[in-house]
């Protein structure tokens, strides 16, 4: 039985000419133990997907399964409580109390479970340790790095031992060595049992991912597995075509992504290329412009 399976689900706002689509009748299954990155360019869809798989948002039409379930038309407090105990949600700005030490912060979800003081703390510590601060429980948020904030995040998205873990631009704030130690957690986590679904507007790092969905226009335009450690294959592509490696050009390697999906929805004809570039290498191969034919 798959863990997410969504049919001709669909999210609208707005009413009447001002309606607009944020998600298209997409259909996406997802087995328990996939790493699952989603990318597209900003306003395709990628968080409106998240937050409805997540079930912070009920979809407009469609069917939602999680775990066999139904669940896509329940009301805000039976979603709420299946949001609670299945899934653990990790926000691009972290999310954390500011009034509220590292532990207590990763301790809430646990408060809301109704579980008792002495339980809820060691379980919080012991999800600090895991995530590699096990010296840090009484620092505030302000006292932390933006790798740390986003770890203290992590371990309360795992507090409650979810299914699911889902990351919207978890390393949408940070910089490239925080980044990767955020994404080697995540990895770890997977790599541990749990399903995790990440959006990144960065093809480097659907090396940690088992697939990557392509998005567009609230649509899923290209769907493929990959191997851990190597780069998507359109995502390679556009790493190639892009000359510099900076955060902007990721960006605009996401765009050029589309652009290249527009041109070969049906049959897409990657380069083969069986090494990781190295950015010397891709700087040479981008002057010479190696897109997919
Ligand atoms: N609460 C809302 N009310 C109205 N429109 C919305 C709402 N949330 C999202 N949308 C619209 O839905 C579309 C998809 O938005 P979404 O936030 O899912 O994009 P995204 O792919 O996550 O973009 P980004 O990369 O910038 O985060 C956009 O056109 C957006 O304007
Ligand atoms: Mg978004």
């Amino acid at each position: 039985m798959a863990l997410i399976e969504l049919k001709d689900v669909s999210k609208l706002y707005g009413f009447g000419d001002a309606t607009s689509v944020a998600l298209d009748e997409v259909c996406l299954t997802i087995e328990q133990g996939e790493c699952v990155a989603i990318m597209g360019p900003s306003g395709s869809g990628k968080s409106t997907l998240m937050n409805v798989v997540g079930l912070i948002d009920r979809p407009t039409h469609g069917d939602y399964h999680l775990s066999g379930k139904k669940v896509s038309r329940l009301g805000g407090n039976q979603r709420a409580r299946q949001r609670r105990d299945k899934i653990g949600f990790i926000f691009q700005s972290f999310n954390l109390l500011p009034n509220l030490t590292a532990v207590e912060n990763v301790a809430l979800p646990l408060l809301y479970k109704g579980m008792p003081q002495g339980r809820r703390t060691k379980k919080a510590w012991d999800m600090l340790e895991r995530v590699g601060l096990g010296d840090r429980g009484y620092y505030y948020p302000r006292q932390l790095s933006g790798g740390q904030k986003q770890s203290v995040a992590i371990a309360r998205a795992l507090v409650n031992a979810p299914q699911l873990i889902i990351a919207d631009e978890p390393t949408g704030n940070l910089d490239s060595n925080s980044s990767r130690l955020v994404m080697e957690l995540l990895s770890e986590i997977h790599k541990t049992g749990n399903t995790v679904l990440f959006v990144t507007h960065n093809p480097e790092l659907t090396r940690f991912a088992t697939r990557v969905v392509y998005m567009q226009d609230g649509a899923i335009k290209h769907d493929e597995k990959t191997r851990l450690g190597e780069v998507g294959r359109y995502a390679r592509a556009v790493m190639y075509a892009v000359p510099e490696t900076t955060e902007e050009d990721d960006l605009a390697g996401v765009s050029l992504l589309m652009s290249i999906l527009g041109k070969h929805n049906d049959s897409p004809a990657p380069r083969k290329r069986t090494s990781h570039a190295k950015t010397k290498d891709r700087k040479t191969t981008s002057r010479r412009k190696k897109v997919p034919e």
